[in-house]
């Protein structure tokens, strides 16, 4: 009896080796190997994941998605593992954009293809080491632009928002991950319309924050909001959603209203919007990015030019980037987002 049920227990474990070692699964599906940077990521969790499963389900592809829980070398090691069971392509998100390399010399001395997506390597040429690599995700700046844009247009349409009245734009951003192309990128460009536009800008605070999560947008804003500049603040900038959901919570709370914006178009991001507490957000299309990630992925599995039958281009052959736009969501527009 014992010695039946350890023997079951054996084969079962042995199962997804024996199933993945083949190249496919036993209907002959292509296996993807994925990950998720950090589950507790709103849009990665929210909006990536789900539609990597159900595009991969709609493709007949079969997909695994793993927690990376925020660590590059939990992710190193589970690449190891999908290598190991032989999965015909990886899709993997970076947890350091910095730690493209090490990534891309496993996929290449396994030889398997690898599709990276969402968080862009920052190694200079890291994409030029493997001919099987490629990135899906979106132009960064774009997103900054976009918003900065859509600020500049609403600072200018209401006189009222300079408090002060020193035709200066006080502001605190909440920035998201430092390294990260995004967050770099857009607490640039968003900056650069006001300027652009001849509007001087003072920063009065910025915050990192590796998690781009909720609660530390809660607690900076909170904590902004008490201190000794929390009367002059006229603009609140967060590089996504998430971290603007603590901000809007903080200021709810002190029962103060200041202008807001965000990027992703979170479901709850429109709500706020309609509610007049978010004043605009960017869509960050995710959709359309898990359904590029995964039609490369496919089509590298397969052996065949990875946009073959796509939608997609490939940027140019140093990046090997597609990029999906962005598209701004203004209390005008956002009911054709929900
Ligand atoms: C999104 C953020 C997200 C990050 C994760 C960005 O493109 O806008 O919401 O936290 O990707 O890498
Ligand atoms: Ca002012």
């Amino acid at each position: 009896m014992k010695k039946a049920f350890l023997l079951l227990a054996v084969v079962l474990m042995a199962l997804p080796v024996a199933v993945f070692a083949n190249g496919a699964d036993e209907d002959g599906s292509i296996v993807i190997g994925a990950n998720i940077y950090s589950f507790a990521d709103n849009f990665m969790n929210g909006v990536m994941k789900p539609e990597l499963e159900r595009y991969a389900a709609e493709k007949g592809a079969v997909i695994e998605i793993v927690d990376s829980e925020g660590q590059q070398a939990k992710l190193n090691d589970q690449i190891d593992v999908f290598i190991t069971k032989g999965v015909d392509v990886l899709a993997i998100n970076l947890v350091d954009p910095a730690s493209a390399s090490s990534v891309i010399e496993k996929a290449k001395r396994a030889g398997i293809p690898l599709v990276l997506f969402n968080k862009e390597a920052t190694e200079a040429g890291v994409m030029g080491t493997y001919d099987k690599v490629w990135y899906v995700g979106t132009n960064s700046a774009e997103s900054g632009i976009i918003q900065g844009e859509m600020m500049v247009a609403d600072w200018l349409n209401n006189p009222e928002w300079d408090k002060n009245g020193d035709g200066v734009v006080q502001y605190v951003m909440l920035k998201g991950e430092p390294g990260h192309p995004d967050a770099e990128a857009r607490t640039l460009e968003s900056v650069k319309a006001f300027t652009r536009a001849g509007i001087d800008v003072e920063q009065l605070a910025l915050e990192a924050d590796p998690n781009w999560s909720t609660q530390h947008g809660n607690d900076k804003m909170q904590a902004w909001l008490s201190s000794s500049f929390g009367d002059d603040i006229e603009l609140v900038i967060c590089n996504n959603d998430g971290m603007a959901f603590g901000a809007i919570n903080a200021l709810k709370t002190a029962g103060v209203v200041i202008p807001l914006y965000g990027v992703d178009a979170l479901d709850q991001a429109l709500t706020h919007i309609a509610e007049g507490e978010m004043n605009g957000t960017v869509l960050n299309d995710g959709v359309n990015q898990s359904r590029a990630t995964l039609d490369l992925a496919i089509n590298a599995a397969q052996g065949v030019d990875v946009t073959e039958g796509t939608i997609w281009t490939i940027e140019n052959n140093e990046t090997k980037a597609v990029r999906v736009p962005y598209v701004p969501v203004t209390p005008e527009n956002y009911q054709d987002f929900r």
